[in-house]
């Protein structure tokens, strides 16, 4: 098509986006629609974040503290309005989630592809959720997960980037980060990362606590106990770690 003809709608195929949310349910529930859209919006920004996640891999290999930052201060923006976004599921009656989740079958945001292909790539290897990605189809591990899992994710390049400034002793560089104070922000934006998805698994749980009840079994199959397990989930577990040393650095005391 040529420039000239190239309109708003034609670029961002429009009517083609918008003819993709098709209800299940028979006569359709007003409800449905904004159940389709809030997941599919969710899944366009997992697109993004894993694209900006592979730029961030690149600029922490090439020690690019402020291209690292810059991306990830967006990454962090889109983890906390997608987290919005699902907050608008919160005040959807219950009773109406019963009127047409039976249209939904087995369809579950447990086989959102690009949801293991963000932890893969963040850098999650619990030895129990790499077993549970075996089962989570009966096809196996998606071959987009499987790709994620040989390439380097974002844990191992900034583990990689520290290596490099040889920084050994965590709360000794939490304690004076000396000449590498950028890199010290780095780390805290990686935190803040960490926590973004702390808070979206825990805001999850609580809107299927909402809508579904405690005790109601997922259209996957699962309990609620099974969300609550992934709510201790860290990609970068040494810089939570490190916290523990610098409280005892300042006199405080371990619990087991
Ligand atoms: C009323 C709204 C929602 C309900 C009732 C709900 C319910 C559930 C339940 C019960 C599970 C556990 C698996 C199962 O047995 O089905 C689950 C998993 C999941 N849901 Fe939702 N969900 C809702 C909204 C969303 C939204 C908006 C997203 C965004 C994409 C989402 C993404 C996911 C993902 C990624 C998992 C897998 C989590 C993991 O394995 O760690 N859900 N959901």
């Amino acid at each position: 098509m040529a420039e000239d003809d190239l309109t708003y709608l034609t670029y961002l195929h429009v009517p083609e986006l918008l003819a993709l949310q098709h209800h299940r349910s028979d006569p359709p529930h007003p409800e449905e629609l904004h159940f389709i859209i809030v997941h599919q919006s969710l899944e366009l920004w997992f697109k993004l974040l894993l694209h900006d996640l592979e730029r961030i891999i690149g600029a922490l290999d090439a020690d690019d503290w402020s291209g690292v930052l810059v991306l990830l201060r967006r990454v962090n923006d889109v983890m906390a309005f997608g987290l919005d976004q699902m907050r608008s599921l919160h005040d959807m009656p219950p009773w109406s989630l019963q009127e047409f989740r039976s249209y939904l079958g087995t369809a579950s945001g447990i086989q959102s592809v690009q949801f293991r292909e963000l932890e893969v790539l963040s850098g999650l290897r619990d030895e129990q959720y790499l077993k549970g990605l075996e089962v989570l189809s009966d096809d196996g591990i998606p071959p987009a997960v499987t790709k994620r899992l040989g390439q380097r994710s974002l844990a191992e390049a900034h583990a990689h980037a520290a290596d490099r400034l040889g920084i050994t002793d965590w709360a000794g560089f939490y304690a004076d980060p000396g000449p590498n104070g950028v890199f010290y922000v780095v780390c805290e934006s990686l935190v803040d990362y960490d926590e973004r998805w702390i808070r979206w698994r825990n805001e999850h749980v609580t809107l299927v606590e909402r809508t579904l009840g405690p005790r109601t079994r997922g259209t996957a199959g699962t309990a609620i106990s099974y969300l609550q397990r992934t709510t201790r989930y860290r990609y970068f577990p040494q810089l939570w770690e490190l916290r523990n040393d610098l409280s005892v650095r300042g006199g405080g005391e371990l619990v087991e």
